[in-house]
């Protein structure tokens, strides 16, 4: 493992998350909520030699795992050659990839294959009326179909579920159970207010605490376990020994464990989920930049970052959707859609 490089506030640089489409198939209202998104122009878009070569960099610089976002990372074509060329020909200890599971009954196995080690798939609802309410598509069958491929294809998938008031939050305790089916460990996220949540309200978070206490009525009390590190969720135990994590961005946000950076389909690069203002790799990719040169641009910018989105976030007395829907139109690069959840 090479020498990681460290922030201002002694952060490790560890974890890319390399977004490999800002296109997605769902519609789902707490990330793409409009009617219709500017989307990045396609000749923008960093090839699979780029990709692979801008993570043979980072890797050089101390990171360890990538995973793989989108929007939806399985409408890229011909991932599993991306997988295949990121998971054994750049030195990555782990590669994980974030997906809604569409496209997962026919992919699962390819990836698997091609040497994906991990996979999370977002689930919110097991309800059909619900899923298209959220979503805006009819398409739970293919996704609980797709995590069943995934669990079939030895990925042991997660399932990722943001939580929100008055849509899924009556549904907490039918999900675990439907994980527990799986074996699959779930995370429930807290709703955020980050770009493309446009339609954010401070009333519609349920927060750790709320979640904890619903979870407990039901099941049992939930016990902590272990340290969670760098990792954005805490984990719980239920007494019959199922395990689940809460992922509370909102109001125990874990900025000073975060060891994560991420890279948009089109080579810029945010080392917070909450930044304002991205690096241009793509440019020194495509203009005859060594990887050295690369590689130093990357340190020299890590070694700069005091970013602490989600706590600068917590300490607002008012808070309101960080980014209004006419600035995303003038500038896609602040959706979470494009910079890759
Ligand atoms: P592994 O530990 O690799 O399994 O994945 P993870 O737990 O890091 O999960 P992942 O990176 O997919 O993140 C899960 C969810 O946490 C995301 O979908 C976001 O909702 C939230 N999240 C991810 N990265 C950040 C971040 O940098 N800041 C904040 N506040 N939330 C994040
Ligand atoms: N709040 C929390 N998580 C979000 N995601 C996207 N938008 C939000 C939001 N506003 C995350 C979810 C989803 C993944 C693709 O991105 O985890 O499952
Ligand atoms: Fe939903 Fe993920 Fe697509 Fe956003 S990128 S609309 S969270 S499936």
């Amino acid at each position: 493992m090479s020498t990681a490089v460290h922030d201002r506030l002694s952060r490790p640089l560890r974890s890319l998350r390399l977004s490999v489409t800002d296109r997605c198939n769902l519609r789902c209202s707490y990330c793409m909520p409009e009617e219709d998104y500017v989307w990045l122009p396609r000749e923008g878009l960093l090839d699979f030699d780029e990709l692979a070569r801008l993570t043979r960099i980072m890797v050089g610089v101390g990171v360890t795992r990538a995973r793989l976002t989108g929007g939806e990372p399985l409408l890229r074509r011909d991932l599993p050659t991306l997988v295949a060329e990121l998971a054994h020909r750049t030195g990555l200890d782990e590669l994980a990839l974030t997906t809604n599971g569409i496209l997962l009954a026919e992919l699962a196995m390819p990836l698997a294959h091609a040497g994906l080690t991990r996979i999370t798939v977002s689930l919110d609802t097991l309800e059909p009326a619900r899923f298209r309410a959220i979503t805006r598509k009819d398409e739970l069958p293919r996704v609980l179909e797709g995590l069943r491929a995934a669990v079939d294809a030895g990925l042991a998938p997660k399932i990722d579920t943001v939580v929100v008031r008055g849509v899924n939050d009556d549904e907490l305790v039918r999900l675990l159970d439907h994980a527990r089916g799986l074996g699959a460990m779930l995370r429930f996220i807290e709703y955020m207010d980050v770009g493309g949540a446009t339609h954010w309200r401070g009333d519609a978070v349920v927060s750790r605490a709320e979640i904890l206490a619903r979870v407990t009525a039901e099941r049992g009390p939930a016990m902590p376990i272990q340290d969670r590190g760098s990792a954005p969720a805490e984990s719980f135990m239920l007494p019959d020994g199922q395990r689940f994590g809460v992922i509370a961005s909102v109001t125990a946000p874990f900025c000073s464990a975060c060891d994560r950076a991420r890279v948009t389909a089109d080579g810029q690069w945010f080392p917070c989920l909450y930044g304002r203002r991205g690096l241009d790799l793509k440019g020194p990719l495509r203009n005859g930049a060594s990887d050295e040169s690369i590689a130093e641009l990357v340190r020299g910018a890590w070694e700069a970052r005091d970013d602490r989105g989600a706590e600068a976030r917590a300490a607002l007395s008012n808070r309101e959707p960080l980014v209004p829907a006419h600035t995303l139109k003038r500038d896609p690069h602040l959706e979470m859609h494009t910079r890759g959840g």
